[in-house]
């Protein structure tokens, strides 16, 4: 019936009905180079657009609603789209602060609340989830996904997708997500946004694409294509892509969005000549939908004139678009009902806020230990350019957020500790002047304890378009860090950031150090909690700190090499051949400072050696929809003073494959809680999905006569070891 309702429709358009269908336009807030072009109510009323994007509010959306619906022809729904990143009214911590969670199911139900917002906002579908794979910290965007890892990334991705679209998509409370940036938009030349990509099919497949492929399986409504190019051409015009792999591989039914101006793009890159060409190279290859480039609309029915498109490849488009409106309901219910869901943050989503918030905060280091402050502490000292910034709370993509009704960390510290807080900002992001060190350093000098929130400028330093070469705190933080260190007083370091920094002056200072990342409406109550020792931090790294910009990208899951480092020094220079001629830096070590899945707790944990299901496996066995073939069993258990949450990881390494193999890659993770000497098994199933990978014809495969290691621990690092072999 649905089918039918499409094909109806199709039969009564006029070429530039079509064409406008796969036109999207924006207004209000550029989100990209400023274009404004056309008058969008008269757009809607010939059917010359068929989506909007920064058209938000019940009120907007319903009046260009109600053009489309009650004034244009074929009275066709509009569809609103908008950046809804990590919540809409109601501000959740940045995605790398929720993937540090590692708790999907968390994701999940914050993003259900996102969703629920947009909705009664007017907006359907939202831009995200973000599921770029990052391993360059030099990356602006890389705040914008879940990390560097692509079994954590698949299961975020997922987390995101059914947030948003909750059961059914035709629920006025649920939002068509699109999954962004495809492909592979997070391995930038050099870091630096918008540059090309060049890389094997192998990693591509393996690395790269898995989370996009976990979101699309997940039924993700949309994908919207990204600005690089991959291996030379233009991810906004490459049928490889598009057609071969999200259409005929993963038989993906919804639609494809370019990035804003994408398709314009293509004549930068050098593939089209003119838009006219642009636009034909971009329907070609499976983009549906163009996002203000402005082509689609003016060029395709001209190229279907003249013979260069046939009208079987718009007719195409436009049927996926329509089917994706059908499945929202939005020909039965075009219009948001205008509730009171959007205009309040309730108590409820202040505290599901703060709860995420409180898992998203990883604690780096915790000498003495300084945390949890206690009783003793009756006075501290507030310093740094973060510590009383509601805007920054809020990160970047703050969508419909407000900064005044960000709690910041001042707030908090001042309902918390009464007349037991002294202020003093310090310094600014890019300042030199030194001129409020005094002040700052004055009142560290009176106070038990020095609480330095520094960092990133969440708009300007982070997020899109903000690529940096040197990922130290900017400005004179650390320089202003050091006076506050200086006067011998204990300095709780709280970063607030969105690259992964470069941290090693700064944790000779610090006596704590905290990654708060940007931790949305509820930042200052939830750090409070987390400082005091009320709740316990649990968060993991989803990214590895690097000791300096000179390593990145670094990443745990690499290759390995045929010189491994071993056991050499790597702290001091090579001092003859055997530490010289192998693979290392003369000045630096090869490790990250933080590694990926580390972060610390008020408790510690022990993990018993791990026992596997069976001794071996037969390649053959290994089937792909199958039952996990073989469990892999640890014991964990609370061995400090107080409960306590543990991310217990399982690592990976396969042995003897055709292709080269990471040195370990995580295959599994669940978060366990455990109140003080309690153990508990946990129990990782390993299948296929964990098990397989490609081979050099870029075929998941399982392999006979390889060997498998398996680690768990809680992190990266971990050393507890097992190993089976693939018969
Ligand atoms: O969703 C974004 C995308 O991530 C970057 N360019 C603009 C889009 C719409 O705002």
């Amino acid at each position: 019936a649905l089918d039918e309702r499409v094909e109806g429709l199709l039969r009564r358009m006029t070429l530039e009905e079509k064409a406008g269908q796969l036109a999207q336009y924006s207004q209000g807030v550029p989100t990209g180079p400023g274009t404004g072009r056309g008058d969008h109510e008269d757009m809607a009323r010939t059917g010359a657009v068929g989506a909007f994007l920064n058209v938000v509010g019940a009120r907007e959306t319903n009046r260009l609603q109600r053009i489309a619906v009650e004034q244009s022809r074929l009275r066709i729904p509009l569809l609103f789209g908008f950046d809804v990143i990590h919540g809409h009214r109601t501000l959740f911590p940045v995605p790398l602060g929720m993937a540090s969670s590692f708790d999907p199911a968390l994701v999940e139900q914050a993003m259900r609340v996102a969703a629920e917002e947009a909705a009664a906002d007017g907006v359907r579908w939202v831009f995200s989830p973000m599921v770029d794979i990052a391993r360059d910290a030099r990356w602006g965007r890389i705040v914008e996904g879940s990390g560097e890892d692509p079994y954590l990334g698949a299961a975020m991705a997922r987390a995101y997708v059914r947030g948003y679209q909750g059961a059914s998509l035709a629920e006025p409370t649920s939002v068509a997500a699109s999954v962004k940036h495809f492909a592979a938009y997070g391995a930038a030349e050099a870091g630096r946004d918008y540059h090309a990509v060049d890389m094997s099919d192998v990693n591509l497949r393996q690395v790269y694409l898995r989370p996009y492929q976990a979101a699309v399986e997940a039924g993700a409504a949309t994908v919207m294509t990204s600005f690089n190019t991959l291996n030379g051409v233009p991810a906004t015009a490459n049928p490889y892509l598009l057609t071969e792999i999200l259409r005929k591989e993963w038989g993906f039914q919804g639609f494809v969005v370019s990035d804003w101006n994408a398709i314009q793009e293509l004549v930068n890159h050098g593939t089209a000549l003119d838009g006219a060409a642009a636009a034909r190279q971009a329907l070609t290859a499976g983009v549906e939908m163009d996002m203000e480039g402005n082509l689609y609309a003016p060029e395709l029915p001209a190229l279907v004139r003249a013979g260069k498109l046939s009208e079987a490849q718009v007719d195409e488009a436009v049927r996926r678009v329509l089917r994706v409106k059908f499945a929202l309901g939005l020909f039965e219910k075009p219009y948001a009902e205008q509730t009171a869901v959007p205009a309040t943050v309730s108590p409820e989503k202040r505290a599901l806020a703060r709860r995420v918030a409180e898992a998203s905060m990883v604690l780096l280091k915790n000498e003495g230990p300084v945390l949890p402050l206690g009783p003793s502490v009756r006075k501290v000292a507030l310093v740094g350019p973060l510590a009383d910034s509601g805007v920054d709370m809020m990160g970047p993509w703050a969508g419909r957020g407000e900064a005044r009704e960000h709690v910041t960390l001042r707030a908090a510290l001042e309902r918390r500790l009464k007349g037991g807080l002294v202020y003093a900002k310090g310094t600014d992001f890019l300042s030199r002047s030194t001129q409020g060190f005094e002040e700052a350093v004055r009142a560290a000098a009176s106070a038990d304890v020095v609480i330095a929130a520094l960092g990133e400028e969440a708009w300007s330093m982070t997020g899109e378009a903000a690529s940096r070469t040197s990922l130290g705190l900017p400005g004179n933080q650390e320089q202003l860090l050091a006076a506050l260190a200086a006067t011998g007083k204990p300095v709780v370091l709280v970063l607030f950031n969105g690259h992964p920094l470069t941290l090693q002056g700064a944790q000779a200072q610090a006596r704590a150090i905290v990654e708060a990342w940007y931790p949305g409406i509820e930042a200052g109550p939830a750090l409070a909690n987390l400082l005091w020792g009320e709740v316990n931090f649990s968060a993991r790294l989803p990214v590895s700190l690097p000791r300096s910009v000179g390593q990145v990208p670094l990443y745990y899951n690499a290759l390995g090499t045929g010189r491994p480092a071993g056991a050499a020094d790597l702290t001091r220079p090579p001092t003859g051949t055997s530490d010289k001629y192998i693979s290392r830096y003369i000045d630096e070590q090869n490790t990250p400072l933080y590694p990926f899945g580390y972060g610390l707790s008020y408790t510690t944990f022990g993990f018993s050696p791990p026992t596997l299901s069976a001794k071996g496996l037969k390649a053959l066995e290994v089937s792909r929809q199958g039952q996990a073939a073989l469990q892999v069993k640890t014991q964990v258990r609370n061995t400090g003073p107080v409960a306590g949450t543990v991310v217990a990881q399982l690592y990976v390494r396969v042995r003897g494959a055709s292709t080269a193999q990471p040195v370990r890659q995580l295959a599994g993770f669940e978060r366990v809680r455990l109140a003080p000497g309690e153990a508990r098994e946990v129990v990782f199933p390993l299948g296929f999905q964990e098990l397989s990978f490609l081979n050099a014809r870029s075929e998941r495969v399982v392999e006979p006569g390889t060997l498998y290691e398996v680690w768990v621990g809680d992190s990266s690092d971990a050393t507890a070891h097992v190993e089976f072999t693939m018969e």
